[in-house]
């Protein structure tokens, strides 16, 4: 993999968060927070903790100028908590202190008394007692109330997913800088740079103009950085105004285990009805979402989940609603497929569960159950360029599907104690931000008068390659070699309302936005060129690498000199531009719209071997055919397929998050929490491209990369489970996620059971 970070990233000159040049007097954040995960604070007494050494301040919602509310889509959300408390680790204070030690030594000074209250932590115990974000959403198309007993088949079932840690290498953390006039600088690690401006805005009753959000890079974020950069930005920022002194707050490991949240759980139920050749004909799903204890982006979350619901398929009869429930767990967030990766877990759940009571191989179902072009999807979109059959048939043909199988079939009749299986997952992933308005984005583009080109725009790069995509497409687009590009960092004074870095749209959104202010200077090149070449036509001005062409004929303008002159001849150099993703809509009282540019295709083929002794597996091989589109880098594109795919089989399979019955993550480290790693990833990940693939909405005709590979790691799922039952084939699996080896010894083999123990005498 090469973007234009590599050869900073592996001589460790990247800067992130913990590697600034702190200015002078810079102090440091430490946050006191909740030991309780539902409770009412009877007593909070900070005044000893106040007076320890290196202590400057500690501040609680009581210093708060503005607005003690962060919540984005709900307000829900207190920066500190007041009164009541609904989580452990719900910030209360902030501790400023001469270092991130003495603020921690003073953490113990402060003395609370809490009134405990019951926690919630399971989803159906919050749904049962009426602990709800917002009210059920309902996305339906013919209908499913009716038939269910004109079908062949009808398989009904529960399926329950846990969390993921989104793990990002750096953790959480700014830096606020005091400027003049009561204004500060906000050095954020987030993947929504406006999204901290407006938030500090409102907590510290500044209008927006005053809070510059700058953001150079992230060390990874996955999701966990689109909501939750926020608070320790604002909390940064607050105490920097109160004391007029630079503020530095950085979560250790386990303070951000412990403090944010994750990628949702869910429990869901399903029904099914086929025909008995393995046609759907309707599906019926409800999905319990357990958001934790604010809404965060839960209600955005939950909706993809619905929109997702079908994966690939087309489904004539379909009904889905998703709940999302309030429990006493850190506020669920934002992670990679942003409630996608649920959606389709239940319905490739279904399809295995038909499959074993049909008699017929799931990946039949799933052939013959593809979006084709002119399929509706039920809410309200046409499919179209439907790659869904393409990316399945070609998987099959250019792996050797069937050869794969009987190799399967081979080594199970051959081994006794290890079992292999095998299992197809076709990923249908939308691209748009599901709120429309989202789906916006600027940029601004300045020549110098050398010829080297600074470009800005609302993207973050966190690791995924965005910076190289950009560089790549505004290099293309004036024709110039891509060193003399620089992208700047992501500074809301340069580009003002920025959406979030996410939903797989940064690439698309500010490439176009790139696009479109080269091509404003480009034209003025062109005019420009034309007079001074005495030429009639500007539009037959044409720069190739780096010189003038008129006519398809070279002439003797080179790139700097034609910019020098142009900045004599006093023409502008910079651009400002703005792209908005054309032909979408959704209307949300009817849940019917064209709410996706587009859809990204592909199939995964998986092979698992599973020990059954031992329980654990392998992962043996994952082999993908994806739609690209036109790749503007092969090298980053493919790095984020192997990525997501790696993410994805470990939120299915080692990653387990576990929580006790008072709401305290016991998982809270990494010996507890087992992410993959080298070892555990798969021996051998393949992926080709499917061909012949287009998109008129993705800059160069490309297609956004970032989330849908995620969802290959469902198959790794199936592929294990599958290998079970090549065990015990009349093993009936309880779909719970991860497949943990624990769990998988748990389903192959009844618990031994143990009699009381009897007395030793010695
Ligand atoms: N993806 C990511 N973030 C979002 C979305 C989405 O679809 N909608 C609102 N915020
Ligand atoms: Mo991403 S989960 O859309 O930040």
């Amino acid at each position: 993999m090469k973007n234009t970070d590599t050869m900073k990233h592996v001589r460790g000159e990247s800067l992130f968060i913990d590697d600034f040049t702190l200015p002078e007097g810079t102090l440091h954040a430490v946050i006191f927070d909740s030991p309780v995960a539902n409770g009412k604070i009877k007593l909070l007494d900070i005044e000893n903790a106040k007076a320890g050494k290196g202590i400057i301040d500690i501040l609680t919602f009581k210093d708060i100028p503005g607005q003690n509310q962060i919540g984005n889509i709900i307000q829900d959300e207190t920066l500190l908590a007041e009164k009541e408390l609904h989580y452990i680790g719900e910030p209360i204070a902030i501790i400023i202190a001469e270092s991130v030690d003495a603020g921690e030594k003073a953490k113990h000074l402060i003395q609370i008394d809490i009134e405990e209250l019951p926690a919630i932590t399971d989803v159906r115990d919050a749904f049962e007692k009426g602990s709800l974000i917002t009210d059920p959403v309902t996305f339906s198309m013919g209908n499913v109330e009716k038939n269910w007993d004109l079908y062949d088949v009808v398989v009904e079932g529960q399926v329950d997913i846990g969390g993921q840690e989104h793990l990002y290498l750096e953790t959480q953390g700014a830096i606020a800088i005091p400027a003049e006039g009561n204004e500060v600088k906000i050095i954020s690690s987030t993947q929504g740079p406006t999204v901290v401006q407006r938030a500090a805005a409102k907590v510290l009753g500044l209008p927006m103009h005053k809070i510059e959000v700058d953001v150079l890079r992230l060390g990874g974020a996955f999701g966990g950085k689109e909501d939750q950069a926020t608070p320790w930005a604002v909390m940064s920022a607050l105490a920097c105004l109160k004391l007029n002194r630079p503020v530095k707050l950085l979560l250790d490991r386990s303070d951000d285990l412990r403090m944010t949240g994750k990628r949702h759980p869910y429990s869901a139920d399903y029904k099914i009805g086929l025909s008995k050749e393995g046609k759907i004909a309707a599906y019926e799903a409800t999905f319990y979402q357990n958001a934790g204890a604010v809404a965060d982006l839960s209600t955005a979350i939950l909706e993809r989940t619905l929109f997702h619901a079908t994966n690939s398929y087309f489904i004539p009869n379909i009904k889905v609603t998703g709940i999302s429930c309030k429990t006493n767990l850190p506020p669920n967030t934002a992670f990679r497929g942003f409630g996608g990766p649920q959606g389709m877990f239940v319905i490739e759940s279904a399809i295995f569960k038909a499959s074993e009571k049909l008699k017929i191989p799931a990946t039949e179902i799933q052939k013959m159950n593809l979006i084709k072009d002119g399929d509706q999807f039920y809410y309200g979109q046409n499919a179209e360029n439907s790659n869904a059959i393409k990316c399945f048939n070609m998987a099959i043909e250019k792996y050797n599907f069937d050869k794969l199988k009987e190799n399967v079939v081979r080594f199970n009749k051959q081994n006794k104690l290890f079992k292999k299986g095998i299992a197809l997952m076709p990923v249908c992933f939308g691209i748009s931000f599901t709120s429309s308005f989202l789906n916006q984005a600027g940029a601004l583009v300045h020549v110098y008068t050398d010829g080297s080109i600074s470009v800005s725009t609302a993207a973050i790069e966190m690791g995924q390659g965005v910076n190289q995509k950009i560089k790549t497409v505004v290099a293309k687009t004036f024709s110039v070699d891509i060193s003399r590009i620089k992208i700047e960092t992501t500074n809301t004074t340069r580009i003002a309302n920025t959406s979030a870095t996410a939903a797989s749209t940064g690439a698309d959104l500010n490439g176009n936005a790139a696009i479109i202010a080269s091509k404003n200077i480009l034209e003025r090149l062109q005019k420009f060129a034309a007079k001074e070449l005495g030429k009639e036509y500007p539009n037959l001005i044409e720069i190739k690498n780096e010189t003038v062409f008129y006519d398809g004929n070279e002439t003797t303008l080179k790139w700097e000199e034609l910019i020098w002159k142009v900045y004599f001849n006093r023409i502008c150099l910079s651009s400002q531009a703005y792209y908005a993703t054309p032909d979408i809509y959704f209307n949300r009282s009817k849940n019917k719209g064209h709410p996706f540019a587009y859809h990204v295709y592909g199939t995964a083929v998986v092979i698992s071997k599973v020990d059954i002794l031992r329980g654990i597996y392998e992962i043996e091989s994952v082999k993908v055919i994806h739609d690209f589109g036109k790749s503007i880098d092969t090298k980053v594109d493919l790095g984020q397929a192997e990525g997501g795919i790696v993410q994805g089989i470990g939120w299915l399979t080692v990653e387990e998050l576990v929580q006790n019955s008072e709401g305290k993550l016991l998982s809270n480290s990494l010996s507890t929490y087992k992410i993959p790693d080298i070892y555990s990833a798969p021996k051998n990940i393949e992926i080709h491209f499917l061909e012949d693939s287009t998109n008129n909405y993705g800059p160069l005709k490309s297609k956004a990369i970032g989330e849908p590979p995620f969802m290959y790691g469902i198959g790794a799922y199936f592929s294990i489970i599958s290998a079970m039952k090549n065990f015990k084939p009349g093993l009936d699996i309880k779909i719970t996620a991860p497949i943990t080896p624990e769990r998988v010894l748990m389903n192959l083999y009844e618990p031994i059971k143990t009699t009381a123990p009897t007395k030793q005498t010695h």
